[in-house]
């Protein structure tokens, strides 16, 4: 790894994840915690998460892409892992030959599987993905039993699951999600009229697996509950702490009259007065231009402080207030996602305040910033990249 000098990382705490898991799957069982690691562990450092998840009792992954199923395999996990969508053809041999668990809903794709396996002669195990109205992928349900039989039929396939994912799960009253259930079980009762027996089915994501209890079947697949957050408005089933803390310290400090503008288009004005912190984190890194804007604050001296003016690429301006509100200087910590004695901000308040989600706010931190993995359960874990 390229030595680092900005001093700006994001801590991960595995504990969290853990005990997060933990929670989980005391919530849904007997069901089984699936602990969805795509897009880099939601930006967290997929490996690290993955290997805590599993420390917390969940019994799968998964990812979205091949590419990151192998990284995962190449860390020697060797948990099961299952790919979300299906992959290109070549992307199925290399499944195939890495173990990953294919979630298939087109017959080429599952003929491609069968010659895949029966070349390495080994077993891999198919799941079929059926669309039950969220209409991203999946097969019609119309299809299922063809393809459950196209899977079953195969020497070196096995059938693994039937499963669908939901459209508006965290709108616990949105009846569409009983819908899609619905259609989910009556997939599988076909299947067995033509007698095919899925030995698992699955639907749910987090805000299925605390929002629908009847979704949680016999795995939930969860991403955002196992970094800490709660897909809204599904808060009260289970307390969750977020794994994630942004963090950088202040490259400078300067104090500027009263009138005096600061960053691009100079939009913002000071009225009194100020001194103004600058923290090495910018666009670049995940956090949005017009934070600024909205509202964003980070919290320096345990304090809340706006951001003064348009986010940069590299670097963001803090108003700290005129000389004597509180202690400045270059090197404190500034706190952008996480804690600072009392106060805290979390990726929900930006996911407020930009019109987004969680997801969106934790994905978008750069792989530029580097992981720092923090673990209270275990002291002394390494610092990864
Ligand atoms: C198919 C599938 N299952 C499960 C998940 C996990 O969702 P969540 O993070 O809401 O738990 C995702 C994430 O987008 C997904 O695409």
């Amino acid at each position: 790894m390229t030595e680092v000098f900005r001093p700006a990382w994001v801590e991960v705490d595995l504990a969290a994840i853990r005990a997060n898991v933990v929670a989980l799957s005391a919530l849904v069982a007997p069901a089984g915690v699936c602990a969805v690691v795509k897009a880099d562990g939601y930006a967290h450092g997929a490996t690290a998460v993955a290997r805590a998840a599993l420390d917390g009792g969940a019994s799968w992954l998964a990812v979205a892409l091949v590419e990151e199923g192998v990284a995962l395999r190449e860390a020697g996990i060797d948990a099961p892992i299952l790919l979300l969508s299906e992959p290109t053809p070549d992307g199925i041999d290399e499944a195939v030959a890495r173990n990953l668990t294919l979630s298939c809903y087109r017959a080429g794709a599952i003929a491609r599987a069968a010659r895949a396996a029966a070349s390495l002669g080994v077993t891999a195990e198919v799941q079929l993905k059926v669309d039950t109205g969220m209409h991203r992928v999946g097969c019609a349900p119309a299809e299922v039993p063809a393809l459950a039989q196209a899977i079953a039929a195969a020497p070196w396939l096995r059938f693994g699951a039937l499963w669908t994912h939901f459209a508006v799960a965290d709108e616990p009253g949105n009846p569409f999600t009983a819908l899609q259930l619905a259609r989910l079980e009556h997939a599988a009762a076909a299947l067995r009229d033509h007698g095919l027996r899925p030995p698992l089915l699955h639907a749910a994501n987090s805000a299925g697996a605390l929002c629908h209890p009847r979704s949680r079947l016999g795995l939930v697949r969860c991403g955002l509950a196992i970094y800490g957050y709660h897909p809204a408005p599904c808060r009260d089933q289970v307390a969750l702490t977020p794994a994630l803390s942004w963090k950088a310290r202040v490259q400078f400090v300067r104090e500027l009259e009263a009138g005096e503008s600061v960053s691009y288009g100079l939009r913002y004005r000071l009225e009194r007065r100020s001194r103004i912190a600058v923290v090495p984190l910018g666009y670049h890194d995940g956090v949005p231009r017009r934070l600024a804007a909205a509202g964003g604050e980070v919290l320096i001296g345990g304090r809340r402080r706006p951001i003064a003016g348009t986010v940069t690429m590299d670097q963001l301006m803090i108003d700290c207030g005129p000389p004597g509100d509180g202690e400045v200087a270059v090197g404190d910590e500034a706190v952008l996602i996480g804690h600072q004695g009392a106060a805290q901000i979390s990726a929900d308040e930006w996911a407020e305040r930009l019109d987004t989600i969680s997801y969106e706010v934790l994905c978008a931190i750069g792989p530029r910033v580097p992981r720092r993995v923090v673990d209270a359960g275990r002291p002394g874990a390494a610092a990864v990249d």
